[in-house]
């Protein structure tokens, strides 16, 4: 029998659910050193969160997160929360002696995030996570694993983009597109995922931002009805009153890594016809790969060395036990997985990782998490001063 890890979380709404059905099925289809069990729920809405925990079997709620630093029984807290409040959550529990595992981006600024990783490293005996759950979708851990084999050879071109299209100006003003809740805009929300997915792939750190590009087309948004307890009320259009939109709709910059290799980055939440499509392609002296989350159950690979007559891209679906990472714990081949699968393989190989474990391909901490913030940062200082900036000045 595993034994147990009591978990809590803070934040109840879209990665509290995504997060709570990890809980629920990671010891489910994974053989653990460690059964995570939902302790309590903390959140603002006490007639919600009622209902959350029933729903999802969570023992206990809470409106009182800083509670959760005095029980004693729980090992792991799990934030769900918006980027402004990470860092102060994230370091109240590792001050109580709580493994941490935390949205991303890791914050809203370099300056929490660099908090963050501070008290990470203080905490001798905490761990900590950051929720970069793409890196656990099968075909993109493939990936990580071919280029780790050295099937690229050298890397010429990192590509990558995320491009979403609801904000449009018919969304009202949410968290997601104020300065003082998010940080940033479809930057940190969608850059994040691909500048991790990028260093993850490659094991290649970014050394500078050569140039970057940041617009606010809609400046202004409908004011959000707010719920009786001053949450967003589910569905909202907006009132007729309106608000600033101070973050960026979307970020655009080209990079250099360590290796030699020169990289573009697109974030944006206007890309009018894409409505999740996160991807990358990487070029390399031996080949080829790319990955798009839309058919996220499909790798595509190029071999350099491969007759030229019968020569193009494979379709590797993702999905064969022995052969593709997660694979062997889930359906049989080409039975297809879902978003909630890489945070149910995110919830399993934390578990491994708390139980002495190793995890089946690596999670990112705190201060993984950091270098992705600093290259972040860069872009927006790039953009701001319109010049290039190396990752070396920012700290
Ligand atoms: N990994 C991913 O793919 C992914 C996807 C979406 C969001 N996120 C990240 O997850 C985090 C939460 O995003 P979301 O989409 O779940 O947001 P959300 O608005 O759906 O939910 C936020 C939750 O936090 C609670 N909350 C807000 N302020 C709080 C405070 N001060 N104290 C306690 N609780 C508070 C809210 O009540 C709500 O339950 C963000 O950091 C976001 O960037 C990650």
């Amino acid at each position: 029998m595993p034994k147990e890890c009591p978990v809590a979380l803070i934040g109840q709404k879209f990665m509290g659910r995504a997060h709570s059905n990890a809980y629920l099925k990671a010891a489910r289809f994974f053989d653990l050193p460690l059964e995570p069990v939902m302790h309590t729920v903390a959140g603002r809405d006490a007639a919600e969160l009622q209902a959350f925990a029933r729903r999802w079997g969570w023992a206990n709620w809470t409106t009182r997160w800083p509670d959760i630093a005095a029980l004693d029984a729980v090992r792991l807290v799990d934030i769900g929360t918006p980027n402004h409040v990470h860092a102060e959550h994230a370091i109240a529990m590792l001050e109580a002696g709580k493994h941490v595992a935390c949205e991303k981006p890791l914050a809203g600024t370099l300056a929490d995030a660099r908090s963050m990783r501070d008290a990470a490293a203080k905490a001798k005996k905490c761990r900590t996570f950051v929720w970069y759950n793409y890196r656990r979708c099968p075909a993109v851990a493939l990936a990580h694993q071919l280029v780790r084999q050295g099937r690229l050879g050298r890397i010429y071109h990192v590509r990558a983009r995320y491009l979403q299209d609801w904000g449009g100006p018919g969304t009202p003003l949410l968290w997601r597109f104020q300065k003082k809740y998010a940080g940033s805009g479809a930057h940190g929300d969608l850059n994040a995922h691909i500048v991790d997915m990028a260093r993850f792939i490659t094991g290649e750190e970014i050394t500078e931002v050569c140039g970057a590009v940041a617009e606010t087309f809609i400046q202004e948004r409908a004011l959000p009805d707010v719920g009786p307890t001053g949450q967003i009320a589910a569905g909202t259009k907006g009132s007729r009153r309106k608000g600033k939109s101070d973050v960026d709709d979307c970020v655009l910059f080209l990079t250099r890594f360590k290796g030699g290799a020169v990289g573009s980055f697109e974030a944006t939440r206007l890309a009018t016809g894409n409505q999740n499509a996160n991807s990358i392609e990487v070029n390399g002296e031996q080949g080829s790969l790319k990955f798009n989350f839309e058919d996220m159950n499909l790798l595509w690979h190029y071999d350099v060395g491969t007759d030229r007559a019968v020569q193009g891209w494979t379709r590797i679906m993702c999905t064969s036990a022995g052969n593709h990472p997660y694979a062997g714990n889930w359906w049989p081949d080409a039975h297809v997985l879902g978003y909630e699968h890489g945070f149910v393989n995110m919830a399993a190989d934390m578990m491994r990782a708390l139980g002495g474990e190793k995890p089946v391909v690596p999670l990112p901490d705190f201060a993984d998490a950091f270098e992705t913030q600093r290259v972040l940062e860069a872009a927006l200082i790039s953009a701001r001063q319109r010049c290039a900036v190396k990752l070396s000045q920012v700290r």
